[in-house]
């Protein structure tokens, strides 16, 4: 009884100083689940309306498709966006020394007419290295050309014909990962690869992007010791964490923070450019556990979090919105689910937990 009144005791004192605390001192997170929406009204504004400090962005398809609700939650929600294909090398000289445009350039011009900002790239990724390159496999010399002919013009296309709009280049992809390819035999490729594009724009961003790159561990620490000379050398701007993760390899936030840190401590921002998080689905389509959907939600809501609260994460980018466009059930069977639209293009928990986070007093 004593035991009991003590804790009635305590409890109504802590209750009386929080009561004072919450009444001189800011305005609790009203948020208790970050997955339901915080605004049930109908419509409403877009994650784009919520920040002013942040690009918040997706990878669009082309061309963007016209008899859906596609283009209108392009436009409402993302600030920022980058072409999921078409800015390919494999794309863009598809044929050798001949370069179109076409295809991204209808994505640019979509940006500009609703005052989004877009990524371009990658520039070099030895995936997306055209067939025909490989009739010059091993020669240094054509190879260097071609890589810095490539640089040059597709960067100097952008910077001309849409001033502004392309402000930052994923210049390298997935050198520590995938590796170079057959630009491995360039001199120096990826420090060329930056001083190239520093030279072509020196009014945009450059980054390097690739996976694996979020925590601690081996591609983190090659990723780090390929990028820090080149921000001594005032070459790279910002490093891109890719962030496929699912159910089975979702990091923890604390350790993708130590790693914002690290590069924001050697004055590289930092950019999510590529986020999704993957369901178990037997379709690619559904969750086959729709309780997934709340985890989905959750750590859409705390990987965004955790990007508002570094100072250095300056663009937080999904691979897709909607899950009726997403690479993931094409390239993994058995799962999908990734994005934060659902394939009907409804809000789900990971959109709601993408609001809630832009939605707290702290976000920026
Ligand atoms: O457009 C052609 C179509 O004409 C053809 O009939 C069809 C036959 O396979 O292929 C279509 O192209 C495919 C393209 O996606 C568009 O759907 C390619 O085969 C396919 O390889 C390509 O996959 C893309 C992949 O990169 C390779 O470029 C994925 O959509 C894209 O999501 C994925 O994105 C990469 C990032 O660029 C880098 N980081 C990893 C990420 C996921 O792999």
């Amino acid at each position: 009884m004593r035991k009991l009144s003590i804790i009635l005791c305590g409890l109504i004192l802590f209750g009386c100083s929080e009561q004072s605390r919450l009444s001189t001192g800011p305005r609790p997170n009203p948020i208790r689940n970050p997955t339901t929406n915080p605004n049930p009204t109908p419509g409403g504004l877009g994650l784009r309306s919520l920040t002013k400090n942040l690009y918040i962005g997706t990878a669009i398809v082309a061309p963007i498709p016209g008899s859906d609700p596609y283009a209108s939650i392009l436009a409402n929600e993302y600030n920022i966006a980058i072409a999921e294909n078409v800015g390919k090398m494999n794309v863009v000289e598809a044929k050798e020394d001949v370069f179109d445009f076409t295809a991204q350039d209808a994505l640019v011009s979509f940006a500009v007419a609703h005052n989004m900002k877009m990524q371009g790239g990658p520039l070099i990724w030895s995936r997306a290295a055209p067939g025909w390159i490989n009739k010059y496999r091993g020669d240094a010399a054509k190879l260097t050309t071609i890589m810095t002919a490539y640089i040059t013009t597709v960067m100097q296309h952008y910077s001309t014909k849409f001033p502004g709009t392309i402000i930052a280049w994923e210049v390298v992809n997935e050198a520590a990962t995938a590796g170079l390819g057959v630009f491995a035999a360039v001199p120096d490729c990826v420090e060329l690869a930056f001083q190239t594009a520093r030279a072509a724009d020196p009014n945009v961003a450059l980054f390097y992007n690739d996976y694996g790159d979020e925590t601690s561990g081996a591609t983190t620490t090659k990723v780090y010791n390929l990028v820090a000379p080149l921000k001594q050398k005032g070459l790279l701007d910002a490093v891109g964490f890719q962030s496929h993760f699912g159910v089975h390899n979702a990091p923890r936030m604390s350790a993708i923070k130590t790693t914002m840190d690290s590069l924001g401590s050697i004055g590289l921002d930092v950019y999510v450019t590529e986020f999704d998080f993957s369901l178990p689905s037997a379709n690619g389509i559904t969750p086959d556990n729709p309780r997934d959907l709340i985890l989905q939600g959750t750590y859409y809501n705390d990987y965004l979090a955790t990007c508002l609260a570094a100072p250095n994460c300056k663009q937080f980018i999904t691979w897709g919105f909607t899950d009726a466009h997403s690479w993931i059930p094409r390239f993994f069977k058995g799962a999908g689910a990734a994005l934060p639209f659902d394939a009907n293009y409804d809000k789900k928990p990971a959109y709601y937990g993408m609001q809630n986070a832009l939605s707290r007093p702290a976000a920026r």
